[in-house]
């Protein structure tokens, strides 16, 4: 028996090594951790337990044979984040640059089988040069395994992808279906095609930072939902991400105990500015009503028209989607649109409450958003807000203007409770610009024009550029005072705790993609 214990400990610690001690220290060289070391930053200490550790490759073309690591470049199995359980895949850039072999991509297949089985989260750790080339085909294979269970698994577990290294070519659709990606600034990249090819093809010189860098990502594309300084920030970061996430679609997230105190919020009663143009920044509202140091913003970089992200609210996770008036007076584009539609998404897939903050002054106009397809994308957000079935809850701060007004979670599409401050107006757009429409005549022709025109402004401003005309039709629940609106928040989600809303049968809707 000694004799076959020592040839375990051999295979293990052999397994441990990954591609060898050069390649680990040139790893470290580069800034960044082992695959077994990021495991270990990620887990509870002593969760893990590894499934398929001295799987190795099958391939004899080029001399493949005789060089073999046990695991193959992937480090798979289950542990523990705060006590709930994760599947786990941490790829091995010691071995072949962590390219994906057949036996790698079955190994990953093999924990995201049971992660679906078993209704738990899927984590990967990205760090790798891609498909194997010397296996060819059989990789591209492999590939296609893992995205078929992304998309299988998308909306069934949360799936989060850290990207710790290269990622590019095909590799990059295994990230993008799942929900969540996070970059490393410096030592992660991901494109579909490098910088070489892009030289090649359309003669631009670009770094593989500027080409697609976590600060590329996170500003220009929206590819990635977070951009970390360093590899444990990025790791601390999927674990809080995961503390507002069940761990599968028919579970609710964990919430936090919670001890009700004076849930007034007078700070509230004066925080706008008292020019109507003025910008103010929504995240010093939302700080106010949700429960203190609890927003986790996603695509905080990206879209800044419209802020979106997870908070705790009386302990409860919940959604929350912004208009932000300090960025683009809050207007709706295409990026904001698919930003938002797509965390809302997210949030009804998990079951987790949708709290909508409303100061939105319509839809971007221009050749620009017109002609990239801003009626496409924008018909996203709408979309996205009518099939939640989550409870959805609205508050109007401020502007409520044309189609906008429907698309923010209107109670027409479905919202639960839509609150308005005194301050908001419900209209079809600004009073200044709805004058000069309908009294183009009266003003015109007015011995002092510029006075009609003011004249006429009010005229509308009275009439419409107040919540009481929706709170009449009842399209809006309550007018609240604004240091009320925790109160009403929290009272409002309590009673939506059980809510149920079926969809009509279907094979699944046609969204305008
Ligand atoms: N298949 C097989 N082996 C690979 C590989 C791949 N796709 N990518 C990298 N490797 C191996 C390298 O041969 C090298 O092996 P060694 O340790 O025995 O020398 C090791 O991984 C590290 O690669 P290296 O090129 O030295 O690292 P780097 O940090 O300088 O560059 C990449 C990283 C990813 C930019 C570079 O390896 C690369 O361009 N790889 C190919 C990417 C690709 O075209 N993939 C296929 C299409 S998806």
């Amino acid at each position: 028996m000694d004799k076959k214990l020592e040839t375990l400990k051999l295979k293990k610690d052999q397994a441990l090594l990954g591609g060898g001690q050069a390649r680990i220290d040139s790893q470290h060289k580069k800034g960044k951790l082992t695959a077994r070391e990021r495991l270990h930053f990620l887990l509870d200490e002593g969760s893990f337990e590894e499934i398929g550790m001295l799987v190795s490759h099958r391939s004899t073309d080029f001399g493949m044979e005789k060089e073999n690591y046990p695991g193959d470049g992937v480090v798979t199995g289950y542990g523990f984040i705060n006590g709930r359980l994760v599947y786990v895949f941490s790829q091995d850039f010691t071995v072949f640059g962590g390219s994906l072999s057949e036996t790698h991509a079955e190994k990953i297949c093999k924990i995201m089988d049971l992660a679906m089985k078993n209704g738990a989260p899927v984590i990967g750790l990205n760090d790798s040069g891609g498909a194997r080339i010397q296996e060819g085909v059989v990789s591209l294979g492999g590939y296609a395994d893992i995205f078929y269970r992304n998309t299988m698994a998308s909306g069934v577990v949360p799936q989060i992808s850290a990207i710790m290294g290269p990622c590019a070519g095909g590799a990059v659709y295994s990230p993008a279906i799942t929900d969540f990606i996070l970059m490393v600034e410096h030592t992660s990249y991901m494109f579909v095609t490098g910088p070489n090819v892009v030289k090649t093809v359309t003669h631009e010189v670009v770094t593989s930072e500027e080409l697609g860098g976590a600060n590329t990502h996170a500003t220009k594309s929206g590819v990635t939902h977070f951009a970390c300084t360093n590899e444990i920030e990025a790791i601390q970061h999927v674990k809080k991400l995961l503390s507002y996430m069940p761990q599968n679609c028919e579970e609710t997230a964990p919430a936090l105990p919670y001890d009700a105190s004076d849930e007034q919020r007078p700070a509230l009663n004066t925080i706008l500015p008292q020019n109507i143009s003025q910008p103010y920044d929504m995240r010093d509202i939302l700080q106010e009503v949700i429960d203190e140091g609890t927003f986790l913003e996603v695509h905080r970089d990206f879209a800044e028209n419209i802020v979106v992200g997870f908070a705790r609210l009386a302990g409860r996770s919940i959604g929350i989607v912004a208009n932000q008036p300090a960025f683009l007076a809050g207007v709706l584009d295409i990026n904001s649109s698919t930003k938002g539609a797509r965390f809302i998404r997210f949030c009804d897939s998990f079951n987790i409450p949708l709290l909508v903050f409303e100061d939105v002054p319509g839809f971007l106009p221009g050749t620009d958003q017109e002609w990239k397809g801003i009626i496409t994308n924008g018909a996203k957000l709408l979309y996205a807000f009518c099939e939640a079935t989550v409870p959805r809850i609205t508050v109007i701060t401020r502007k409520a203007y044309g189609g906008a007004y429907d698309v923010m979670n209107s109670k027409h599409i479905g919202a639960d409770m839509n609150y308005a401050w005194p301050s908001a107006e419900i209209a079809v757009m600004g009073a200044k610009g709805a004058a000069e429409i309908i009294f183009k005549r009266e003003i015109i022709t007015a011995p002092d024009p510029e006075a009609k025109w003011k004249e006429m402004e009010q005229l509308y401003s009275d009439t419409f550029a107040n919540p009481y005309r929706a709170a009449e039709r009842g399209f809006i629940d309550e007018v609240i005072e604004p240091a009320e609106t925790r109160k009403k928040l929290i009272k409002a989600f309590k009673m939506l705790e059980n809510k149920v809303v079926n969809l009509p049968r279907k094979k699944h809707g046609n969204m305008p993609l």
